[in-house]
């Protein structure tokens, strides 16, 4: 059976990704986006709504894992991530939070069948800065694919086949556990970009009070993820600096939900009916998902084990730079380099897989 076209998955309409990349800055869902901190590294289509672009729109069908995701932290399913996700909205709040800074037109196009709302944390800040970082060794599931996002055999197979060769080797995800995809410093090439995640890492920030609070918030969204029961394939973490009335803002929270793995209650899985397997008068045996789930949770665990480490071993570079170079006009935090060398210490623990 033809499966329908799915959106979100434009890389395998190519035959390399030096193709897609072609393709994605020709059709503009690269740097030339309208949206500048948006769209660079992913696939498209969102667009900032309201005055100080409070709301993104992202499209996400609502039958889309992501979709429900949001759907099912909204209705409280997964408290441990409703601090560390950006806030989500239905179209009639949007209407109500955004008002006369809509026209009726947009008022009336909002569709949450259609797309996602979300809680822009780059809106407010001045000078923002932003970092989009893939979390994983491995940003493709085959088990994922197959379950959960119509794949045929053959096209998770492929998909998987194309991404443990391809994209998260040569990028280094494979090593590292993480990589860039997009932000303020990244060049919008996936695979260059990926290659030297560790540089546009470090350019993030010189202030260590930046870096403090950014690995505090990477610290929440580990602590969360290793509580639930959930596994990630593909996620990212998207952190943000800037200013607000002059102070100093950092945030960083989970997003980039397209393949998440609940297998106590598996996405898109239609309710049971007699009418989908007449012959046994049943549903199908739903396809066990628990151990790709525990495993895609445990490799996002260690990606961001591998991420706060990078980050604090930069901290303390920079932190150590600063208190050598006291008058150099950045910004100082309390830290002096002695101090930032033994945080450094105490933080750089790898937990091994949980099960
Ligand atoms: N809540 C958010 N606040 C601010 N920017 C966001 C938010 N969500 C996504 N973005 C921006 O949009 C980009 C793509 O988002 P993402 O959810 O990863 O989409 P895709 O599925 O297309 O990869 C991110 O790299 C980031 O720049
Ligand atoms: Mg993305």
């Amino acid at each position: 059976m033809a499966t329908p076209a799915e959106p979100t998955y434009r890389e395998e309409a190519f035959p390399s990704i030096d193709e897609a990349e072609a393709a994605a800055v020709g059709e503009g869902r690269r740097s030339a986006s309208p949206e500048p901190d948006v769209n660079q590294g992913g696939h498209g289509g969102i667009r900032a709504l309201g005055d100080a672009r409070r709301i993104l729109e992202k499209p996400a069908p609502y039958d889309s894992v992501e979709n429900e995701f949001y759907r099912r932290v909204r209705a409280g399913e997964y408290p441990e991530f409703t601090p560390v996700v950006p806030a989500s909205y239905t179209a009639d709040q949007v209407r109500g939070m955004l008002g006369g800074e809509l026209s009726a037109a947009e008022s009336a196009g909002l569709d949450d069948g259609n797309c996602v709302y979300l809680q822009n944390i780059t809106s407010d800040l001045d000078q923002a800065k932003t970092l989009d970082t893939k979390i994983g060794r491995s940003t493709t599931s085959y088990r994922e694919n197959r379950a959960q996002q119509d794949k045929s055999a053959w096209d998770a197979g492929l998909k998987s086949f194309k991404f443990v060769f391809g994209a998260d080797l040569v990028t280094g995800s494979t090593l590292r556990g993480w990589r860039v995809v997009a932000g303020t410093d990244a060049g919008g090439n996936r695979l260059l970009d990926g290659m030297q995640s560790q540089q546009i890492l470090s350019r993030f920030s010189d202030d260590p009070a930046v870096w403090d609070r950014m690995i505090g918030k990477m610290k929440e969204i580990r602590t969360a993820a290793d509580s639930s029961e959930l596994g990630f394939v593909a996620a990212s973490v998207f952190s943000v600096h800037g200013t607000r009335n002059g102070e100093t803002r950092v945030d960083a929270k989970l997003i980039d939900f397209a393949h998440v793995i609940d297998a106590r209650n598996p996405f898109k899985s239609p309710p049971p009916s007699a009418e989908s397997s007449p012959r046994l008068g049943g549903a199908p045996a739903a396809r066990d998902l628990t151990s790709a789930g525990n495993k895609y949770r445990d490799r996002f665990v260690s990606g961001m084990d591998a991420l706060i480490a990078d980050a604090t071993r930069i901290r303390a570079t920079k932190a150590a730079r600063a208190a050598m170079a006291p008058a150099s006009g950045q910004t100082q935090s309390s830290a002096a380099a002695p101090a930032a060398v033994a945080q450094t210490a105490k933080n750089v623990k790898s937990t091994g897989p949980r099960r």
